[in-house]
């Protein structure tokens, strides 16, 4: 298939173009370094330097002998995505192209608004080029877990049917998230099921829950291919900082009680389930929403695996936990359902001490680059920095 891969310079995109590029896919990648901006600008750097988006196709190309087309542009604009829905013509989308951090939502008026228009702009303008040039393409959006929230009733697949005064109807199941970054999730989907209901597209939404780890199939071997790896408090994903902080001794930053309990992926399954929906398309004219997630943990199960794992590596772990700068429920009922993606092929990968371990060990290689001040800033909920001045 022909795929496009918007947002494929991040965290996710990269390694899923490799991945679908090995599979035998004709794909492309498109992306306007936002995300490496983004952490320029905030100090916030990943842990080792990741070569643009033409070098590790060329790298890639070099290794595999397949190619990966490149485009850098900004996909809020139309005139780049139509000339490049033009050009390429996908018979499939895989829209990872959004600002994904929560605190960098919250951080200041600028940054929720570039979160904003960002996000939806490049949700729409994906509706707008799909429709207008290759009506019958699948998009296969990156929701999030995090847009349902905790409610206190599993979480379902979702849709959930409701009854009421005696009559009955099918619903998105509700969703009341926890960041500016979560509620703009909640408007893409609502936007996509908009236009699925208008003009009959066809498209996966997947909640995903955080990803953790760097190593894929396609990286072995080769460090220039690695993903960006963040450990600091704007970009990073909780395990990903807790083995850096275990790693230089730094307290495990859990928040409040840790009692949050969120559904988590190894990043080879993230692979393994944007490649299944692609293989695998829903009618046209349907919006199926999958469950992505492998594991339920808490925050405070999470560190402890980092200590007891740490113990095999001489570090003595200490967790201190902090006080809560999030508006978020410390403990709560999480149960949500998951099935969606086993029932198409989905074998998961656990968080067992051995996967643990080797993200330890990678990260030991990169120790002496480790910019402490980023790994704990205290990004506030309930208050935002006055940024007067600045455009
Ligand atoms: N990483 C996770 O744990 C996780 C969990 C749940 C959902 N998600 C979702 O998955 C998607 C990918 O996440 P990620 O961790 O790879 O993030 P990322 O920031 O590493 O990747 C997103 C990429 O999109 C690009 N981009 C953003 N706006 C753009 C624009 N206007 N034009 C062109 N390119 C643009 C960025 O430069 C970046 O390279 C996001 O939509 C995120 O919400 C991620």
């Amino acid at each position: 298939m022909r795929v496009l891969i918007l947002g494929g310079d991040g965290y996710l995109g990269w390694p899923t173009a490799m991945n679908l590029s090995a599979c035998g896919h004709e794909v492309a990648v498109a992306d306007n370094y936002l995300r490496r901006n983004n952490c320029r600008e905030t100090d916030a750097e990943p842990l080792w330097p990741v070569p643009n988006l033409n070098e590790r196709a060329r790298i890639w190309e070099k290794r595999s002998g397949k190619k990966v087309e490149v485009f850098i542009g900004d996909l809020s604009e139309w005139d780049f995505i139509s000339e490049l829905f033009c050009k390429f013509r996908p018979e499939a989308v895989i829209h990872y192209a959004e600002q994904p951090s929560a605190p960098y939502s919250m951080l200041n008026r600028r940054t929720a608004m570039q979160t904003l228009k960002n996000n939806l702009e490049v949700t729409a303008n994906t509706i707008f080029a799909v429709k207008e040039f290759v009506p019958k393409a699948h998009i296969i959006k990156l929701g999030t877990m995090g847009e349902y929230g905790t409610p206190n009733i599993d979480i379902e697949e979702g849709w959930i049917t409701i009854e009421h005064k005696g009559k009955k109807d099918k619903f998105l199941f509700p969703r009341q998230t926890g960041s500016l970054y979560h509620t703009t999730k909640i408007m893409d989907t609502d936007l996509l099921w908009f236009y699925v209901r208008m003009w009959g597209l066809k498209v996966t939404d997947l909640m995903q829950g955080p990803v953790y780890g760097m190593h894929t199939d396609e990286t072995a071997g080769d460090e220039r291919l690695l993903p960006f790896f963040n450990y600091d408090e704007l970009f990073g994903t909780v395990l990903n900082r807790f083995i850096v902080q275990a790693v230089i001794g730094y307290p495990l930053t859990v928040y409040g009680k840790g009692g949050q309990t969120r559904g988590y992926l190894d990043i080879r399954d993230t692979l393994q389930c944007v490649r299944l929906s692609l293989e695998n398309p829903p009618d046209q004219g349907t919006l199926r929403i999958f469950n992505q997630f492998v594991e339920l943990f808490s925050v405070n199960e999470l560190a402890e695996r980092v200590r007891k794992l740490g113990k095999r590596f001489g570090l003595d772990v200490k967790v201190k936990n902090l006080p809560n700068p999030r508006k978020e429920a410390e403990e709560h009922y999480y149960n949500a359902v998951h099935t969606g993606l086993t029932d198409i092929g989905l074998t998961p990968h656990y968080l067992t001490e051995d996967v643990l371990a080797q993200m330890m060990e990678t990260v030991f290689k990169f120790k002496e680059k480790i910019n402490v001040p980023a790994i704990f800033k205290g990004v506030k909920w309930d208050s935002y920095e006055k940024d007067c001045g600045r455009v």
